[in-house]
Parts: structure tokens; sequence; C-alpha cells
């Protein structure tokens, strides 16, 4: 088998993280504008055969984990066949486990057959269980769709699912202790996210942000919480909640980051490979695969023969490595020059 993808520090990157698209349904405050952002043109978008073809070379490197991220990636029209055909790659180590992070809307249409193309798990995203305050929040009056997504899921048993919220200054401090109820009472994992600067109108503070100490100041006037030990590379930690078996976790990615611990990276929907959600450069993959400058003249399907395959192989391998040379050893957020 090929050498892993490690970096300068010695992290093994285990964890592709795909977008499928940039397109939302939602516009959470946290992350979009209102009227949402220049969507990423048409032609500029890996084609599933182009996003395949990346994967598997990541696959045969060592990456044993996919993730489908967006914007919402179950508004990519083939999504199905996505997961379908990720999920049969094969690496050194096996098949990938494929997953998804979504909000959940598409969910009562597609979970059963994203279950039957081999989808593991879905993450979800659900910051409030008050409707006002979701409209608000994600500008769109959707917390029933929400809802009626997640029971669908749980429907069709993927299994286990985790459910993610942003916990905001005065917007929705006030629901973590509803939200672990409502998990509670599903079987749900719910976890909960420091929010992290990735705001539009780059408003966020971090004075002003919630963090996990708060967060667990919370927690504990409900519950009583214990560490559960073994974390690995995860983002979350975790408590069992009351003695357990359930769980709770929060994401301190701002004051307690676990870059040191990273198996991460990233494809942009336009083909661009990311060392790191801050990364302040991108390796191309997109003109690699379509073979863009490589032989001028060259349409592609053109004298597309098994030297000319390999030899993409070859390059997409050497632009992972490269992009990894760069990865920086955290992500400097909670430095306060950022
Ligand atoms: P699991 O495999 O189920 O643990 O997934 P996950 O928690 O890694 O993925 P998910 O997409 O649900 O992400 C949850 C949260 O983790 C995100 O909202 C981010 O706040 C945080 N997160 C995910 N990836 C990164 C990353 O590369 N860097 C940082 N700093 N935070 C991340
Ligand atoms: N900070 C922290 N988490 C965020 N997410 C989106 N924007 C931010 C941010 N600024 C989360 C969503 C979702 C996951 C994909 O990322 O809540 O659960
Ligand atoms: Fe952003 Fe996710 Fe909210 Fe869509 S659902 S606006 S991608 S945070």
């Amino acid at each position: 088998a090929p050498a892993p993808l490690v970096d300068r520090f010695g992290r093994v990157h285990r964890d592709l993280r795909i977008s499928l698209t940039d397109r939302c349904s939602l516009r959470c405050t946290y992350c979009m504008p209102a009227e949402g952002v220049p969507w990423l043109p048409g032609p500029t978008m890996l084609t599933t055969a182009e996003l395949v073809r990346i994967a598997s070379v990541g696959v045969r490197l060592g990456i044993s984990e996919i993730r489908l991220t967006g914007g919402e990636p179950l508004l990519r029209p083939d999504v199905v066949d996505v997961v379908r055909r990720l999920a049969a790659l094969e690496g050194a180590a096996g098949r990938p486990e494929v997953s998804l992070t979504t909000n959940a809307l598409r969910l009562p249409a597609l979970a059963g057959p994203l279950r039957d193309a081999g989808l593991a798990r879905v993450n979800i995203s659900l910051d409030t269980l008050d409707r006002d305050r979701f409209r608000s929040l994600t500008r769109r009056d959707r917390l029933p769709q929400t809802l009626a997504g997640i029971a669908a899921a749980e429907a069709v048993g993927l299994a286990p699912i985790k459910l993610n919220a942003v916990v905001m200054r005065d917007v929705n401090e006030d629901d973590v202790v509803p939200l672990v109820r409502y998990a509670l009472e599903h079987g749900y994992q719910m976890r909960f996210i420091e929010q992290m600067p990735l705001d539009p109108g780059h408003t966020w503070d971090r004075r002003r942000m919630v963090s996990q100490a708060e967060i667990l100041d919370r927690l504990t006037a409900e519950y009583s919480l214990t560490e559960v030990p073994g974390r690995g590379s995860a983002p979350a930690e975790l408590w069992y909640v009351d003695g357990g078996p359930a769980t709770v976790g929060v994401i301190a990615s701002v004051s307690a980051p676990f870059c040191g611990a990273c198996d991460r990276v990233r494809l942009t929907a336009d083909g661009q490979l990311r060392a790191c959600l801050f990364a302040r450069s991108e390796t191309d993959l997109r003109s690699i695969v379509r073979q863009d400058g490589h032989g001028a003249g060259h349409a592609a399907g053109d004298e597309a023969g098994p030297e000319v395959d390999a030899d993409v192989d070859a390059r997409l391998e050497a632009a992972f490595r490269a992009c990894l040379a760069s990865k920086r050893p955290g992500h400097d957020i909670d430095d306060p020059a950022f």
C-alpha cells in the first residue's frame, strides 16, 4: 500500500470532507447572508465522475471516512448516486464509511434511498426547538420539516443520529437543555458547537461567543455529566448524561481546538483541496482531473489511454501530498490577532 497521507506534524489523514454544492435551502445567520452568496457557476463544479475519481485516489492513500457536506449536500440532484459510487470504492483499509451532514429538509424523500445506496449515518443541524426562533435564525419557517426529516432518518435506521447546534449569545442559549431533552427522548446524540468566525458579516466576536465552559454550566445545572474516555480525532468531547448510556457532546473548536489530532482534509464543490477549514490556500485538483493545461490541444477524451490515466492519478496523489505539506499546526482563531 502507498504511504499514508501524513503532514509535517505527523498527523495521518483518514477523513475526507467533500462539499457537494455551495447552495443551501436555509440561510443560517452564522453561515450565509439573507440573499445567499454568489453561487459557483455550473461549469466550475466537479462532475460526479471527477469527484469520484479524486476520492478514489484519496481512498487508495488511506482515506477511510468520507463526509459529504455543503452548503446543503442533499440539494445535489444525484446525491444518491454519489453516495453509491463513493461507498463502493476500495482502498487498502477496505471500503470507506460514507456519511453526511445535512439540514434534513430533503430527508423525508431521500433517507431510504441514501441508506440503500450505502450511507452509514447522518449528522443533522438543529439549533432550536422554537419555531419563531428557528425562523429568525435560518430565515426560513421550516422547523416542522426539519423535525420530519430527522424522524425520517430514524425511521429508515440511519443510526446513530447526531444533532448539531451552534450556540449563540442571546439567541438560543436557553435551547440547550430542551434540545438535550428532545435528543434523550428520541435516542439521538446532541452536540453543542462553539461558534466559529465563518459568518458573512464578520460580526463574530470572541468575547461574545458562548464557550464550552458556559455550555457545560447549563448542562450540569440539569444533568450529571461524566466524561467519556477515548476521544481520538473526533471534534466533539462527550459526556454520559445521568450515568449513560446516552451521551451529549461539545465541539469547542475555538476555546479547546482539536487541531493537534486533526485527520481531515476537504474538497470544495469546485475541486479545490483545503488542508484546513481555515486554510489560506487551496490546491487545484479540478484542472488535474480535467487535464486542463496538460498538453495543449488535448480535448478531454482525446488519447485518454492508460498512460494518461495513470499520469492523472499520479498527479492527483502528488497534489494531495503537496496540500498536506502546507498544513499549519492550528487555526489561530483564539489568537487575539486573528
Ligand atoms: P462525526 O464523524 O460524526 O464526529 O462528524 P463531525 O462532527 O466531524 O462532522 P460534522 O459535519 O457534524 O461537524 C460538526 C462540527 O464540527 C462542525 O459544525 C464544525 O463546528 C466542527 N468541525 C468539523 N470539521 C472541522 C474542522 O476541520 N475544523 C474545525 N475547527 N471544526 C470542524
Ligand atoms: N460556527 C460553528 N459551526 C458552524 N456550522 C456552520 N457555520 C458554523 C459556524 N460559524 C455548522 C452547522 C452544521 C455544520 C455543518 O457546521 O451547524 O452543523
Ligand atoms: Fe449554512 Fe448549513 Fe444553515 Fe445551510 S443549513 S445556511 S449550509 S449552516
